[in-house]
């Protein structure tokens, strides 16, 4: 059957610990032989392009990088007919796309002939929550994924499409998520990647007092105020998110112990001072380290490898 990473919730609890450890255990360097891999960006990318062409490489494949100019999907043609073009030349097409929606509608155009991967979309960023536990399990747990339970990791700012998957992947494994949000920035209920319909075992808080959910906390993480399609709206996330900065007084009441993290890019000044990200709580190279870990585990796990 072809698989498919485009969501963190639509994988069941093997398939993830299949994941995780292939992104981290040793790999052939064939397995991806003389394969292509079509990377797809209708937004901007360092850290997704990069990791993505790199893990591709490093496995023996090659990756084409097709930008939002050249094939203006759904403008100069439908989603359907870019997949089923796709398909013709290559059997994995990794995707950074404005709505999630397109996902099923490639899936079902290429009678899932072709293994889809989601590299962001309005509604997750998967690849980023894979990294992102590799990288919690290295700080606190000597990098078992399975021993990461009771953790208490705070979220502070706009809850993203990075929110939604690394509270999923997180609670899923036990890991006690609060979000801190002013009201029209929570997460919202529903849709795709919905930590709200996860069953635990990790517990999710929302709020809207960051102090409150830093309190405490072993991890604290944030993502821009504004996500890639909302510029025009900077001034008012600026005006509204004002107090959902993470700066030296907000970590100083995380406990002493506590990381942050931040999927990158930063907006100095806004989310996150320099102070707190160039210090030595900050996860956030390591993050990166592991989004190509993370990547060789998924292309992995497509291939067929468990
Ligand atoms: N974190 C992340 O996805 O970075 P890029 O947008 O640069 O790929
Ligand atoms: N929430 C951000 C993540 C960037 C990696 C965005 O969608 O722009």
């Amino acid at each position: 059957m072809t698989r498919h990473f485009i969501a963190i919730d639509q994988l069941d609890d093997n398939t993830l610990s299949s994941i995780y450890s292939l992104a981290t255990s040793p790999f052939d360097d064939e397995t991806m032989k003389g394969q292509g891999v079509a990377l797809i960006f209708e937004r901007p990318s360092l850290r997704t392009r990069a990791s993505s062409s790199s893990a591709v490489y490093e496995l023996g494949g090659y990756a084409t990088f097709f930008g939002d100019e050249e094939i203006g999907l759904d403008r100069r043609e439908s989603a359907e007919d870019v997949a089923r073009t796709i398909s013709e030349m290559y059997s994995i097409a990794a995707l950074r796309i404005r709505q999630h929606g397109v996902f099923a509608r490639m899936r079902e155009a290429t009678n899932e002939r072709l293994s889809l991967i989601n590299l962001l979309s309005d509604a997750s960023h998967p690849t980023q929550a894979i990294a992102d536990v590799l990288t919690i399990a290295d700080e606190f747990a000597g990098g078992d994924v399975t021993a990461l339970a009771g953790l208490e990791v705070a979220y502070v700012g706009d809850a993203t499409n990075v929110t939604r998957s690394l509270a999923v992947a997180l609670l899923r494994l036990g890991v006690n998520v609060t979000v801190a949000a002013p009201e029209g920035y929570q997460l919202s209920v529903g849709g795709a990647e919905d930590p709200q319909a996860v069953d635990g075992p990790g517990a999710l808080r929302l709020t809207d007092n960051a102090h409150e959910a830093v309190k405490g906390a072993d991890v604290v993480y944030t993502d821009a105020w504004v996500s890639m399609g909302f510029e025009e709206e900077t001034a008012s996330r600026r005006f509204d998110l004002a107090n959902f900065q993470v700066n030296v007084p907000l970590m100083s009441l995380a406990k002493e112990h506590a990381i942050l993290m931040h999927c990158l890019p930063a907006h100095r000044g806004d989310e996150v001072t320099n102070e707190v990200l160039d210090s030595g709580q900050s996860r956030v190279w390591r993050q990166v380290f592991h989004r190509r870990s993370a990547m060789i585990g998924v292309l992995r796990w497509i291939k067929g490898e468990s």
